[in-house]
């Protein structure tokens, strides 16, 4: 039985570091070993080739003492900030979905529950017929979108909604996450995606400059997925 989560967002950028290492913070918590997996990660960090990717380094944090590797977490490690294709394509690499998979089950047989960081948006694609959403699909896991609160949210959310619902996995819920301290009518666009998203609204993240994920933990509703492997 998988437990676990994958998180996608409406886009690059949106929080889903923040809310993946949230969900590690709250999922802890709740009492339950969590390993995360960023599985491919561009952008490796200096120096070249010994580095970590921002993201790795943010979700291992949240893992605390317990933490799996840098390598483990993240198995595809490019050096480019770039779409994941072109990055893996400069440095005369393919990614390819089995490896990916390999680790994710190594870790989801030593950890109580995995929290998958996506990369992008839901179908930004890994290799020229491999996207993100045939990764989500081949771990099988339920997806918890992140929505980055700006304009333009709303057709972003509802075609990854669409996305997920094509690739048949459930969507476990949302996160509003305040990316926009200045967006108008916030409030209204929340509300416009709670009638449309059917599934729960799990949390939601006020702008906050260096946000610490241990704090927003708190804003989450991680109940259902706590239960999974009680
Ligand atoms: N609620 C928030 N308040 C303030 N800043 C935020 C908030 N959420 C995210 N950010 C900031 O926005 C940036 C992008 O967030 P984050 O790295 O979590 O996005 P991402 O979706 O994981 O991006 P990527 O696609 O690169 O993995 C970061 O600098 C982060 O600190
Ligand atoms: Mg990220």
């Amino acid at each position: 039985m998988n437990a676990g989560l994958f998180v996608t967002g409406t886009d690059t950028g949106v929080g889903k570091t923040l809310a993946a290492c949230a969900l590690v913070h709250a999922l802890r918590a709740k009492g339950l070993r969590v390993a995360p997996m960023k599985p491919v990660a561009a952008g490796a960090g200096e120096p070249v080739g010994q580095g970590a990717n921002a993201d790795t380094i943010a979700l291992a944090e949240a893992a605390g003492p317990d933490a799996p590797s840098y390598g483990e977490i993240t198995p595809v490690l490019l050096r480019d900030p770039l779409a994941p294709h072109i990055a893996a394509a400069r440095e005369g690499r393919a990614i390819a979905l089995t490896p990916l998979v390999e680790a994710y089950r190594a870790l989801d047989r030593r950890w109580d529950f995995t929290v998958v960081e996506g990369v992008g948006g839901f179908r930004v694609p890994l290799a020229r017929d491999l996207d993100a959403a045939d990764l989500a699909a081949a771990l099988g896991l339920p997806v918890v979108l992140v929505v980055g609160l700006r304009l333009g949210c709303l057709n972003h959310a509802l075609l990854t909604a669409e996305s997920i619902a094509r690739a048949r996995l459930p969507l476990a819920g949302w996160i509003a996450n305040a990316v926009d301290p200045s967006m108008a009518a916030a409030d209204e666009n929340v509300a416009a995606l709670a009638e449309r998203l059917g599934a729960p609204l799990i949390g939601r993240f006020p702008f906050v400059r260096n946000a610490d994920p241990r704090e927003f933990a708190a804003r989450l509703d991680v109940s259902a997925f706590a239960k999974t492997r009680a």
